[in-house]
């Protein structure tokens, strides 16, 4: 067999592979990532591997620069260690090869510790980390498989402009794509190079960063610098969708577009792209691929400059929501010369960029996208006083924008017209068509959006056969959920049955939490990159070894009394971030929690009014009610009218007077809206409502959009879709990159981990039921009796055995409502057995009590 020599054959032409954070983050993907090489190789092409960093760390990052500001950076450094040592000892390196970059890091921590802030240079060396951390272990890897691989510093590629104010121009630097000849002959020399996406170098030296989603744009950079043959971006999703898959799972695949039509896709609100990478490829003309690493052979969306399909179609729909309508119409001057430019001139003095327009001889309606704009109520209020001179002008919330996505509309009006019947029975504030030609807009009442998605999506994709543009739906790829949920993953109390037998055999009831389940639960909210800190409501567990688990995760806790604050200090010591968001305290727990190092919520006007003189020259957070409650029970429903938590929105303008009346500043606003909620959606609105708020006042930096978050009650039922909140929050993270964005879930981080063991003290027959009677009841697992909540109940003894009875199980107190479980499914049980509640790790023990005298569960933590 013929062997292919690199460094003999320069001429060898580049492709470059991109990997993102969730590409790199395990040995099982750098298998396929070392796979993946080899075949280009085996191509006759020479790899360029640009790898972003382990999924979590820039966030991980960005948490350490807000830490390091006021010297608590030590928990945050210690993190980022293990998580990189650990990561090493997956790939089988050494751990040594990142001890340079840590120490580095540690040194510039420090420094921003001494001088209490992080200037936008210092930033970026920080944040250039995480990719400079995973590609040292990522080459060594890759050279311990038999590749001839090399590392190589991005920094020396890619010279950024250096042009903005300080924060642009290192942290959202601008790179030129043309073609670079002396790189390429540099590279020749390497056999597979293996480098940093996201990072690049100031003219002045420093290290600067491409912003955020920057390491697609670093690898289509690569690509151009090196006229490779193609770039290939891997990533979580095989490439582009005819509409979101998330929330339509009959999307189907689009395996071929052109430059003009991925961008527009991409820009419209697709996320799998970067808008931002397009161009230098485009440029170049260089062939780009989207590919999914966790399903290597499955084709991706390629992007091209002469895609086929060169017919004119529609290829995608995107929505968007929550956009401001403003109607403009002229003052009864007809054809009156420059009133565009009079109107539009308004919009630019404000600031503000204007997504879709239609005009007629005496209207004006145009779109505000709140994704791109400030769009607080004052800034909406000063456009109108500004645009009343030249006309008469109404703004309309709640509206989106629907678009038809495709080369050449125009010409094929004619074949959408059972689309534009769907229309018929909705309001059309307006309708723009691109002049680009590439997207026909539609923009319509925000309520009825989706469900004319799943309409117009139907009438345009579902009859056309598989071709060589559209692919298969994505519920054929995946079935109806993601990737990762189309296997069945064991919950872990399967894989210790034998642990738990014992534990259960120590006595009855107990609740027994899984450590790694929690830490893993954890991490997932941790690698989300818009968010850089996850508190943990403590409420819902408080458990000492699971307090002091979490802390060493790098979790901040969320309390509600001095009890809790007493716990995480007990558990914990002073290290974790603590939240104090209590609800009707009394005075002298505010004191109390003002003088220890915690940060205090206030959801009242009556300690401000009342008690000024304990908030003199104190950094306040504040809970807003943002008016809607949501959850799995009206109980659990927080937020609205009818609810006592938060300040309304009316009372603000009160807040603020009386904060600066006493020199108190508010440095953090919270809402919480309710909890075992489902919908990504709740905390992409909550943010965009707190995001308002922040804007009344100046020394907002977090955001904390509160807990909620929820898991499924039954097996086999979907989760919540951590890569949409994801998205969803990167969104908004995007419009507003100075406030940090925080969630503070309970539920989410345990609910799953715990389970309750109970043994069954007897059975009884009456009527048609069966009632099977255990030593836990209401007093130790209250939720189905107070909300009507479900635990799926296991014969934990007899896995294997037919469930052939159905049966009611109950507990041993005096109250009819004292039931756990009805109408389940088990093998008929008996005495002395153990059933297993499971997800009873959130509020099952922290609201047991010993009603009946019957005394309280033990607890206990499984480390393994
Ligand atoms: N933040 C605040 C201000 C809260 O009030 C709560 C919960 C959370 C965070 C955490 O919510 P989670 O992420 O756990 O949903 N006993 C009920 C749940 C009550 C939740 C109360 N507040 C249940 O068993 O479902």
């Amino acid at each position: 067999m013929a062997t292919i020599t690199i460094t003999d054959s320069p001429a060898l032409p580049f492709v470059v592979l991109k990997f993102g954070g969730t590409s790199v983050s395990s040995r099982e993907r750098f298998v396929t990532i070392t796979e993946q090489v080899r075949a280009r190789l085996a191509e006759g092409l020479r790899p360029v591997v640009v790898c972003s960093a382990l999924s979590g760390v820039t966030n991980a990052l960005e948490a350490l620069l807000d830490a390091s500001t006021t010297g608590a950076q030590a928990v945050h450094l210690e993190a980022l260690r293990a998580r990189h040592e650990a990561f090493a000892a997956e790939l089988g390196v050494p751990a040594s090869l990142v001890a340079d970059e840590l120490a580095e890091l540690d040194r510039l921590a420090t420094g921003v510790a001494l001088v209490g802030e992080a200037s936008p240079r210092v930033r970026a060396r920080v944040l250039a980390k995480g990719e400079l951390l995973l590609t040292r272990l990522g080459a060594a890897f890759l050279a311990a498989q038999g590749l001839d691989a090399h590392w190589f510093d991005a920094r020396e590629a890619l010279r950024s402009d250096g042009r903005g104010e300080d924060h642009r121009r290192f942290l959202s630097a601008h790179v030129h794509g043309g073609a670079d000849p002396a790189l390429a002959a540099r590279l020749a020399a390497f056999g597979v190079v293996v480098t940093q996406g996201f990072v690049a170098q100031d003219p002045s030296g420093a290290t600067a960063v491409l912003g955020r989603g920057g390491s697609d744009t670093s690898g289509a950079l690569f690509a151009a610098k090196l006229g490779a043959v193609r770039c290939e971006i891997w990533t979580d999703v095989p490439g582009m969708f005819t509409a979101d898959p998330h929330r339509l799972p009959q999307a189907r695949l689009l395996k071929a577009l052109d430059y003009a039509e991925a961008q527009e896709i991409a820009t419209m609100g697709a996320r799998v792209l970067h808008p931002r990478c397009l161009l230098p490829v485009r440029e170049a003309r260089i062939p780009l691929e989207i590919r999914c690493t966790p399903h290597p052979s499955m084709e991706g969306t390629r992007i091209t400059a002469d895609a086929p399909g060169g017919t004119a179609q529609v290829k995608a729909l995107s929505t968007r929501k929550g956009l401001v309508l403003v109607s403009m119409e002229t003052l009864g001057m007809w054809q009156q010369v420059g009133f565009l430019a009079d109107v539009f001139g308004v919009f630019r003095d404000l600031g503000l960029s204007v997504d879709t327009v239609s005009t007629s001889e005496t209207e004006v309606t145009a779109t505000l996208d709140p994704a791109a704009n400030h769009l607080d109520a004052e800034v909406l209020a000063e456009l109108l006083v500004r645009l009343e001179p030249h006309c008469r002008a109404e703004l309309v919330h709640g509206a989106a924008s629907i678009s038809l996505v495709g080369r050449g509309i125009r010409g094929i009006l004619h074949r959408l017209s059972p689309v534009l019947e769907l229309f018929e029975e909705h309001r059309v504030h307006l309708v723009s068509q691109a002049a680009s030609d590439l997207n026909l807009t539609f923009v319509v009442d925000d309520a009825t959006a989706e469900r004319l998605v799943v309409r117009l999506h139907q009438l345009l994709f579902s009859h056309r056969s598989t071709d060589e543009v559209l692919g298969p739906r994505w519920q054929e790829l995946f079935g109806s959920g993601a990737p990762k949920r189309s296997r069945r993953v064991p919950p872990w109390y399967e894989q210790h049955r034998d642990a738990l037998l014992a534990v259960a055999a120590q006595g009855t009831p107990v609740y027994v939490t899984h450590g790694p389940t929690v830490d893993d639960r954890l991490q997932g909210l941790q690698r989300l990159p818009a968010v850089s800190r996850v508190l943990y409501a403590m409420k819902a567990n408080p458990q000492h070894a699971l307090v002091a688990r979490l802390a060493r995760g790098g979790a901040g806790f969320e309390t509600v009394s001095p009890g809790e604050i007493a716990r995480v200090r007990d558990a914990a010591g002073p290290a974790p971030f603590v939240l104090f968001t209590p609800n009707f305290a009394p005075r002298h727990e505010l004191a109390d929690a003002l003088s220890a190092d915690v940060q205090v919520t206030l959801d009242n006007l009556h300690p401000l009014e009342r008690w000024p003189e304990l908030f003199a020259g104190r950094e306040l957070f504040l809970r807003v009610d943002p008016g809607r409650g949501r959850g799995h029970h009206a109980h659990v429903r927080t937020a609205g009218a009818r609810s006592k938590f938060g300040v309304s929105p009316d009372q603000l303008g009160r807040v603020a007077e009386l904060a600066a009346a006493v020199g108190a500043k508010i440095t953090g606003l919270h809402a919480h809206v309710g909890s075992g909620i489902l919908d990504p959606v709740t905390w992409s609105d909550t943010a965009a409502f707190l995001a308002e708020v922040a804007d009344r006042f100046p020394d907002v930096r977090v955001l904390d959009l509160g807990g909620g978050l929820g898991v499924p009650d039954r097996p086999g039922r979907p989760g919540l879709d951590l890569a949409e909140l994801g998205q969803r929050l990167a969104e908004v993270k995007r419009a507003h990159p100075d406030r940090a964005l925080w969630l503070e879930p309970g539920r989410y981080l345990v609910a799953e981990a715990g389970v309750l063991l109970a043994t069954v003290t007897q059975v009884k027959r009456k009527g048609d039921l069966v009632y099977v009677g255990v030593d836990a009841g209401m007093h130790t697992l209250l939720r189905p009796t107070l909300y009507g909540a479900h635990h799926p109940v296991v014969a934990l003894e007899r896995p294997n055995e037919p469930a052939d009875a159905v049966v009611t199980v109950v507990g041993p107190i005096c109250e009819s409502g004292d039931v756990l479980a009805r109408d389940r499914r088990l093998p008929m049980p008996r005495e002395g057995e153990v059933l297993l509640f499971a997800v009873t790790g959130a509020y099952g023990a922290s609201m047991a009590s010993n009603y009946n005298l019957r005394g309280l569960p033990r607890e206990v933590v499984l480390d393994t």
